[in-house]
């Protein structure tokens, strides 16, 4: 809708000179570099974009251990298996600090969990796809979270405070499982044939989901104009996914795999790879909901939640019981 006004220098959409007093100055710190505290005066559209982006990413956070928690029964060796049960809880703790950063933002844990359930607010689309072998847990460290660190470094330095800082231990985090992927793909593309053939398997089914993970191309990105002149987001979804594309490209060759995209090729003009598109029209619905695992995923957090109820009318009562024993005294 604004992609001709898509620009990463902080440029208001509105222009400055139509701004309220407030808002102007609003922006002025915002162009600044200063960071935005919960307690600091905020457009309401700001606050509202901010819980969006979080509670998706504090949703995408806790949906994404689903497919990787599939393979902590089956991991190969111990090893394997004490590293993929830290990095699943890594994920848990991830989504705890984007909630409490939401939180500050005066929305509750419940009101985003009742909008995930009732699918009012969205997760990574990435987690709606299976995963089939072993090998998907070396793709999904590799080029998912590669993905997801690529998109959250510069998020470190977003102009809202708690967001910021939340970022800083989940991209540290992060580079972790990204580097636990990338091995599980080398022991793999240098093991035995059918090893070999699992991880190039692994690789043709997430590369092009993996670059979905940036949305839609600008033209079609509807926040990226107003979230980047507030630097909620500090680059397009397109200067992204072209960064991530020339990093892996070279990572695919040196494990000796093919990345499944004939055209992908490096450009000596641009100074970037060229590559295919992914196929947009999957790309959206799998985000509205049609997806191959979409059901599957909604459930198992509906389940989550409604099996702990009992925990959460635990303590509660034990809460409300303290209350009134601290008033009878
Ligand atoms: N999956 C699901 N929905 C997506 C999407 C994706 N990959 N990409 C875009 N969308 C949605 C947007 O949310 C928006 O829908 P909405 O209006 O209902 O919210 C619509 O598609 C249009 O896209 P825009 O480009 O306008 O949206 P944004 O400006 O918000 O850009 C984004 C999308 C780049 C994903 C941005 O929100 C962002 O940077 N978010 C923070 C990072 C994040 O959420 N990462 C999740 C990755 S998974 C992860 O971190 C787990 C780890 O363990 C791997």
């Amino acid at each position: 809708m604004y992609a001709q006004m898509v620009k990463s220098t902080g440029e208001t959409v509105v222009a400055k000179e139509k701004l309220s007093p407030k808002e102007r100055e609003f922006q002025d710190r915002i162009d600044r570099g200063e960071k935005i505290e919960p307690k600091d005066w905020m457009p309401e559209e700001y606050r509202k974009n901010l819980i969006r982006q979080i509670g998706q990413h504090a949703h995408s956070e806790i949906v994404g251990q689903l497919p990787e928690g599939n393979w902590i029964t089956r991991a190969p060796t111990l090893e394997r298996k004490a590293n993929l049960l830290a990095k699943v809880q890594d994920e848990a703790g991830h989504g705890l600090y984007l909630y409490c950063a939401a939180e500050t933002l005066g929305v509750s844990r419940d009101e985003l969990f009742d909008m995930l359930h009732k699918g009012k607010m969205k997760y990574s689309s990435i987690f709606n796809y299976p995963t089939l072998t072993w090998a998907d847990m070396g793709a999904i460290g590799w080029l998912v979270d590669g993905a997801a660190i690529m998109n959250q470094v510069p998020l470190q330095r977003t102009s809202y405070g708690p967001y910021a800082r939340a970022m800083v231990r989940i991209c540290k985090e992060e580079s972790f499982h990204q580097r636990q992927g990338f091995q599980i793909m080398l022991t793999m593309a240098q093991g035995t044939e059918d090893q070999k053939r699992m991880a190039q398997d692994a690789l043709n089914r997430f590369w092009y989901p993996s670059l979905m993970m940036f949305g839609p191309s600008d033209k079609d990105s509807v926040h990226s104009a107003q979230s980047m002149a507030w630097k909620i987001k500090m680059n397009s979804n397109d200067e992204l996914r072209q960064k991530f594309v020339d990093e892996i490209a070279p990572q695919a060759a040196f494990l000796g795999l093919n990345i499944p995209d004939d055209d992908l090729v490096w450009n000596e003009k641009t100074g970037h790879h060229d590559y295919s598109e992914p196929d947009w029209d999957e790309f959206f619905q799998v985000i509205s909901g049609n997806g191959p695992c979409n059901k599957e995923r909604l459930d198992a957090r509906k389940k989550a939640w409604n099996d702990g109820a009992w925990v959460r009318d635990g303590m509660l009562a034990h809460a409300r019981k303290k209350a009134m024993r601290k008033v009878a005294e």
